[in-house]
């Protein structure tokens, strides 16, 4: 890992018009890019790796940032941020997300939070503004995946209504211009949707070719919500007590490797643009220039065939990676409780 982030901005020679890369519409007339860099270093990328990728992916003709605060990277992140706009990128052009944490969900802490997060980031404005997770369960840094929050509790629906009021109350003050969710299911946003004054915008959700999502995602486009998916290459540099025996690897897939090979590219190319094309926002994390501009370049390059599309649609293994049972509410659950698979919400 490095610790010293770069200072210098310029656009590649052979980056891309950021106005060709496609956008989505939003449900309140904002446009978001179809695809993002995330910025989730996990345990072994730093701060100031992640910050470098900004800007070069930036200079490659990337807008869209996926940030957090929990990240733990958003002032180095600001900083590449500035970096970029004092090299000429108008703040218009950019498109930069990030998320309320769990341990900022009560009283005047989504506010305090969101702009906690527009001082690391060094900007007046959030493009787009999420909660993390519908659960206040926060667990220390480092924790073991066995591990509770102290005091950890189920979805209570008035307790996130409460947040997303705050939510409401930053788009009204100008701070956010969109706002969403972020690891919901299908029997919470029916529960949710009913009492927002403001939709939301997006749902984050984890999806890639194994773990397509397919009810949730058409749940939410027949909503007019985009969904974001994050992991969309099986997050192969996820940490090892995120990893289980049961878990696929989606990049050496037989059907993503033969169409990666039919096409010449490399298989993550292939879960990107099938991600695209499906109707997701997708947002790969990479610091290794050579995956960023590649990443980038799959938004503009020969799409997959319906065929190929089709055929990618028969490989889900239902395998979900992000597992979230570090915020878990009790000790004797397992991690499905969070996702509320018998369609009630888990108490
Ligand atoms: N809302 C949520 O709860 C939530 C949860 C998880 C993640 N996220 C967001 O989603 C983003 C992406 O998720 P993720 O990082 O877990 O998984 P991912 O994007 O599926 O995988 C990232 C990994 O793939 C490698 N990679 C990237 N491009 C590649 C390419 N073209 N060829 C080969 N390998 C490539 C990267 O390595 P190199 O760096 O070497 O390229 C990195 O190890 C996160 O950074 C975060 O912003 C959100």
């Amino acid at each position: 890992m490095t610790n010293e982030i770069k200072s210098a901005f310029a656009m590649a020679e052979d980056g891309i018009d950021p106005n060709i890369v496609p956008k989505k519409p939003l449900n309140n007339g904002e446009k978001m890019p179809v695809l993002g860099l995330g910025t989730f270093g996990s345990d072994s990328v730093s701060a100031a790796e992640v910050s470098d990728a900004v800007i070069g992916a930036a200079g490659f003709g990337q807008r869209l940032f996926d940030c957090a605060s929990v990240y733990g990277n958003e002032r180095e992140v600001g900083e590449a941020l500035k970096i970029v706009m004092d090299g000429g990128v108008p703040r218009e052009e950019l498109f930069v997300v990030s998320k309320v944490w769990n341990d900022m969900h009560s009283d005047g802490d989504v506010i305090k939070s969101c702009k906690q997060s527009l001082a690391d980031l060094g900007l007046d404005y959030l493009d787009l503004y999420l909660i993390h997770w519908p659960f206040p369960n926060a667990h220390p840094p480092g924790c073991t995946v066995e591990s509770l929050a102290p005091d950890a509790k189920p979805y209570i629906h008035e307790a996130y209504m409460k947040s997303w009021a705050q939510m409401e109350q930053l788009v009204e003050a100008g701070l956010v211009k969109s706002i969403g969710t972020s690891n919901m299911t299908i029997p919470k946003l029916e529960r949710m949707l009913p009492d927002c004054k403001i939709k939301p915008a997006v749902n984050e959700l984890e999806c890639h070719p194994h773990f397509q999502q397919a009810e949730l995602f058409d749940y939410l486009v027949a909503r007019d919500i985009q969904p974001i998916g994050f992991c969309p290459l099986g997050s192969p540099g996820r940490p090892e007590r995120d990893c289980t025996p049961e878990d696929t690897v989606d990049m050496e897939d037989p059907v993503i490797v033969k169409i990666a090979a039919a096409h010449g590219v490399h298989p993550a190319t292939v879960c990107l643009k099938w991600a695209v094309q499906r109707g997701l926002v997708t947002i790969p994390f990479s610091s290794n220039p050579r995956n960023y501009t590649a990443n980038l370049l799959s938004t503009v390059t020969e799409p997959l065939s319906d065929a190929e599309m089709a055929e990618i649609a028969t490989i889900d293994q239902g395998c979900r990676l992000v597992k979230g049972q570090v915020f878990r509410w009790r000790d004797d659950q397992s991690w499905e409780v969070l996702w509320d698979l018998d369609g009630t919400i888990s108490t």
